[in-house]
């Protein structure tokens, strides 16, 4: 229990871990780019939940769009600028808001809520196997995700005692995202059969929270594509 902050809890992922971490007893705060969406969000998950206005893409605005919040016992960050760029169509826009929010973005989130910290407090930061299993138009999103593990190596210590993760799903099988989407080729590749589902996301997330011991590691919740 105490104040949880999901940065992208409008999201296919980022909503439901609020809503799991509100119906445990947590206080939570959920952003969107958008003080609708995020009131929107937070109505939807249910009353005492607050929604703030934050855009990733602009970080010299974080710092004021997160002055209301004045605790933080669990922060997550799963907010991310769709873009599919090729290295033959690359969007040269589209890639600089799409680093901008997780590699920039992310780490302004951390520091300014850093004096908020409670004891105990941790982070997860969310990456994706694209890291690992680029696809074509994946060069923003394989970029982006790989500097994950470095940032939380290099948080881990500036932040401490308090701890910081990275968790990268796999392909989500049941997010908004993937649900309409049949026979996607991750299943074929995936030891367990099928695809990993928004229940084993949100578990994970509670579990990097959670665990005292786990600090600056990135966990992979992705059936085991990457053994294949
Ligand atoms: N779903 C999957 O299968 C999957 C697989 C691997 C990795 N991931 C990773 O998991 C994370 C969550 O994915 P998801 O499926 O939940 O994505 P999503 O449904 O597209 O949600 C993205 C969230 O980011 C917010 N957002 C977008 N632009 C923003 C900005 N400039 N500033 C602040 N917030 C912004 C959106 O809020 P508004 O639109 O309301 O502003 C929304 O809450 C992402 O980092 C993604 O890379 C997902």
């Amino acid at each position: 229990m105490g104040t949880a902050i999901v940065v992208g809890g409008t999201g296919g992922l980022g909503l439901p871990i609020a809503a799991h971490l509100a119906a445990r007893g947590d206080t939570v705060v959920v952003t969107s780019r958008t003080k609708d969406g995020a009131e929107a969000a937070a109505a939807e998950i249910g009353a005492g939940v607050q929604g703030l206005a934050v855009d990733l893409s602009k970080p010299e605005t974080i710092e004021a769009a997160l002055a209301p919040i004045t605790e933080v016992d669990h922060l997550v960050l799963t907010a991310m600028h769709p873009t599919m760029s090729t290295l033959a169509e690359f969007d040269v826009v589209a890639a600089v808001t799409a680093h901008t929010v997780k590699l920039v973005g992310y780490v302004e989130v951390v520091r300014v809520l850093r004096d908020r910290f409670r004891p105990n407090a941790s982070v997860v930061l969310f990456g994706g196997v694209a890291k690992d299993l680029p696809y074509p138009g994946s060069t923003v999103v394989t970029t982006h995700n790989a500097g994950l593990g470095g940032l939380a190596k290099t948080l881990a210590g500036q932040i401490a005692p308090h701890r910081i993760n990275v968790i990268h799903p796999g392909v989500v099988g049941d997010s908004p995202r993937w649900r309409e989407v049949p026979n996607h080729p991750h299943v074929a590749r995936s030891p367990i059969g099928r695809l990993v589902t928004v229940a084993e996301i949100v578990d994970a997330t509670e579990f990097l929270l959670r665990n005292s011991g786990i600090n600056g590691q990135e966990l992979y919740v992705e059936g085991g594509v990457l053994t294949s």
